[in-house]
């Protein structure tokens, strides 16, 4: 299965979707842009934020309470928003696809 990333001008990146790995470590190892991580995955920087698509956010889940309260400082925050440190991939998730938002690059 693979997880596609969308930049903001339609760029598109694919990558393997690792089971029990989060988006962001995905993300980082396959060099997709956008995505840094900078507090290693402790939802703590907010450097890893992306955008789900609209038909994948039930499957996905919102984010949990900590994840919200760094999401709300960001004004951009969108409805889909979550950061990809906090999602967790399983088979489940095969051909997700988020966006990067532009304010991250
Ligand atoms: Fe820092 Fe996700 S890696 S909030």
């Amino acid at each position: 299965s693979v997880v596609t990333f969308i930049s903001h001008d339609g760029e598109k990146y694919e990558t393997p979707l690792e089971e029990g790995v989060s988006l962001m470590q995905v993300a980082v190892d396959n060099m997709v842009p956008g995505i840094d991580g900078d507090c290693g995955g402790e939802a703590a920087c907010g450097t890893c934020h992306v955008v789900v698509e609209d038909g994948w956010i039930d499957q996905v889940g919102r984010s949990g309470p900590v994840e919200e309260e760094m999401l709300a400082m960001n004004p951009e925050r969108e409805p889909n928003s979550r950061l990809s440190c906090q999602m967790r991939l399983s088979d489940s998730l095969g051909g997700l696809v988020v966006r990067l938002p532009e304010f991250q690059l």
